[in-house]
């Protein structure tokens, strides 16, 4: 086992930090005792509203009816740009940092607020309304965030899907949530590679027949196809409309976003986000848990495609009128010691990053870190899944030079925001753990039927009350948010996450224990890719796990049965990986896959996907029971031929 060490907190870090050890304590229980004065109290400090709310918190959690702030007005466009012009229209509001190193640009209050309005404009003049979903599929570029910011000034709710989806994926999304429009580029640059965005686009509409716009970016001008009449270049399109838009008033449990995430069974699921709750709690927990200051310059590195973009790029930051980077390429391209220029050429004071990613710098040796300065840097960041201490170590001492706090941010697309995580100048870190709740965030921990365990111990990870930024709905099935996250353990929030609470109530998240796997820090279910393999003619049948990847976190381990009278092959296994490719996209190709003769099913048929996860983590010895299997055989032959081992 390796040895935990502790990192209290620096005298520096104090000195500078919103927040001490005290505050935290005491506005803890002042959260959790008197919620509505706390959350009334932050909610005036933190956003402006046009019209204050009726309540801060009512209705019932786990019968899907919380609301926060009902009865208030705000708009979050007019929150993150308006507002801060009087004070701030001339500093920057994103830097953007371009795949190719000689590439990027600075855009400031001012100019962001001629690019929204006019965008949001152009949308209405499409006939785009209040409510109306917009689909937004763009590369790692400023107007990724314009679009978002346009639909959530005029009250439209947008649905970004990361541009790594295929067409197909694209597809179901659009129209699951019923898009009216595509906002979009014609292609993406990532890595020194070209995304057809534009083209993944057409395809995707050739069965969207109610998407009646697409405004294109032309981000390199290479030619694609062009629909008259449907599609708009953006760049003279935006001449073509007026540079005012006022705001338009929403209540703060007005629909913000749809984001489409992976769960255990069935299609992705459209998470679905409100006005007020999600501001505050983004705006919050950016302010105290990286200690943003103002004039800092924040880096987080996902893609605006998933949860972390939306929060931590886009929404908190600007909420708390930040400089935030955008980046377009990736962590290797040119060389793997491209983080850390860039983090010296913009001087980038808060770094926030993916374990994966360290991971994989860190096998590169500690050169390409140390030939840059990173002297701006003052506090780093982890997001996505569990990170070893052996890398937390790594990030502390290489990149951070032993100066910089490392906050551990445990949430999750349905949570919105930040939920588990030290604050800098308050919380004594432990690598490895995730520390302890923000404000109003009640973590508690339940053995398998559901009982709470009080004290130390391991189980699963639930949240005992309502928090601001918290799901409201599935897009389109209320129901379906009611199954999946507050029926397995009536009376909580379920958040599909196992955790440890130690001896100094710390929370240590050890990972997922439904069916969804965690490659890289996207969020992929096994039921998903198991659909997508059994489409190909040769496939009788498929089990799908995760496995422990040094790099990537988890793998994905594929068992495959083969039509009685098909032959396997390595054309047969790639042509299924391709498969999975086009069916949802290349981030969830299988990395191993093992032909089957049969699965291990119980005797009412059912995959046992316990037994396939242990052979296909190489843990015999803990295998379990396989008496109740209907033929306990099917498993030696599965384990004779293993492929990681
Ligand atoms: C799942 C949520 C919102 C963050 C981006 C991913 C895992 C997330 C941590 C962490 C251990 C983590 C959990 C969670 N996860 N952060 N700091 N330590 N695990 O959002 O795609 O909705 O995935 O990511 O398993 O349930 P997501």
């Amino acid at each position: 086992m390796y040895e935990i060490t502790r990192h209290p907190v620096s005298e520096a870090v104090r000195q500078r930090a919103h927040l001490t050890d005290e505050d935290y304590l005491r506005l803890y229980r002042q959260s959790i005792e008197q919620p509505q004065q706390f959350w009334g109290e932050q909610a005036s400090a933190f956003l402006d509203w046009f019209k204050p709310w009726d309540s801060v918190c009512q209705g019932v959690m786990q019968q899907g009816t919380a609301t926060w702030f009902a009865g208030g007005k705000l708009n979050v466009a007019y929150n993150c740009i308006d507002r801060h012009l009087s004070a701030r229209a001339e500093q920057v509001a994103f830097i953007w940092e371009g795949d190719e190193p000689n590439e990027s640009k600075k855009i400031t209050y001012r100019e962001l607020h001629d690019k929204v309005c006019r965008l949001a404009n152009l949308l209405k003049s499409r006939g785009i309304n209040k409510g109306d979903r917009v689909c937004i599929y763009m590369p790692m570029i400023p107007e990724a965030a314009f679009a978002m910011l346009a639909c959530a000034r005029i009250g439209a709710v947008h649905s970004v899907v990361f541009g790594g989806f295929s067409p197909d994926s694209l597809r179901d999304r659009i129209l699951d949530s019923d898009c009216r429009a595509v906002i979009t580029a014609d292609e993406g640059v990532r890595g020194g590679k070209r995304i057809p965005l534009k083209n993944n686009v057409d395809k995707a509409l050739s069965e969207c027949p109610k998407v009646t716009t697409v405004v294109m970016v032309e981000r390199t001008g290479a030619a694609v196809g062009f629909c008259e009449g449907r599609d708009l270049r953006y760049a003279s399109a935006l001449q073509t409309v007026p540079a005012d838009c006022p705001p338009e008033w929403m209540d703060a449990e007005d629909p913000l976003f749809i984001l489409y995430t992976s769960g255990s069974t069935g299609k992705p699921k459209g998470v679905l986000h409100t006005t007020g709750g999600y501001l505050l709690q983004v705006a919050m927990t950016h302010k105290y848990i990286f200690d943003y200051h103002e004039g800092d310059i924040f880096w987080c590195t996902a893609d605006v495609g998933w949860v972390t973009g939306h929060s931590y790029i886009v929404y908190g930051p600007l909420a708390n009128g930040a400089i935030s980077l955008i980046f377009e390429g990736v962590p290797n391209y040119p060389d793997c010691s491209r983080f850390w220029q860039v983090v010296d050429k913009h001087q980038v004071n808060i770094f926030y990053t993916a374990p994966t990613a360290l991971r994989a710098l860190m096998r590169e040796g500690d050169q390409p870190v140390k030939k840059t300065s990173r002297q701006s840097l003052r506090l780093l960041g982890t997001v996505g899944e569990p990170i070893n201490p052996e890398a937390w170590e790594w990030y502390f001492n290489v990149v951070g030079q032993r100066r910089c706090p490392i906050v551990d941010t445990w949430w999750q697309t349905e949570t919105g925001a930040i939920m588990i995580a030290p604050l800098p100048g308050a919380t004594e870190l432990k690598p490895g753990s995730a520390t302890r709740p923000f404000f109003g965030v009640q973590p508690l921990l339940l053995d398998e039927q559901g009982k709470e365990i009080e004290g130390e111990g391991s189980g699963v990870l639930a949240i005992r009350a309502s928090w601001p930024s918290q799901i409201r709905s599935v897009f389109g099935s209320p129901q379906r948010m009611l199954e999946t996250y507050f029926s397995a353990y009536p009376g909580y929030y379920f958040t599909g996450d196992g955790a440890r609470r130690d001896e100094d109530g710390y929370w240590w998240i050890t990972g997922r224990i439904d069916d969804v796997i965690n490659v890289s820090g996207h969020r992929i279910g096994t039921a998903e890719v198991e659909s997508a393999l059994v489409l190909h003619e040769a496939v009788a049948e498929a089990g799908v796990v995760g496995y422990p990847h040094d790099i990537k976190g988890q793998g994905i381990y594929a068992f495959v049965t083969l039509m009685a009278t098909v032959q396997p092959s390595d054309a047969l296994k790639k042509e299924l990986t391709a498969l999975v490719g086009k069916e949802i996209g290349n981030f969830s190709k299988p990395d191993l896959i093992q032909w089957a003769s049969a699965l291990p099913k119980t005797r009412s048929g059912k995959i046992m996907r316990r037994i396939l996860r242990k052979i296909a983590c190489n843990e015999l010895e803990t295998l379990g029971d396989t008496s109740t299997l209907a033929d306990p055989s099917v498993v030696d032959g599965l384990i004779e031929k293993r492929l990681n081992r």
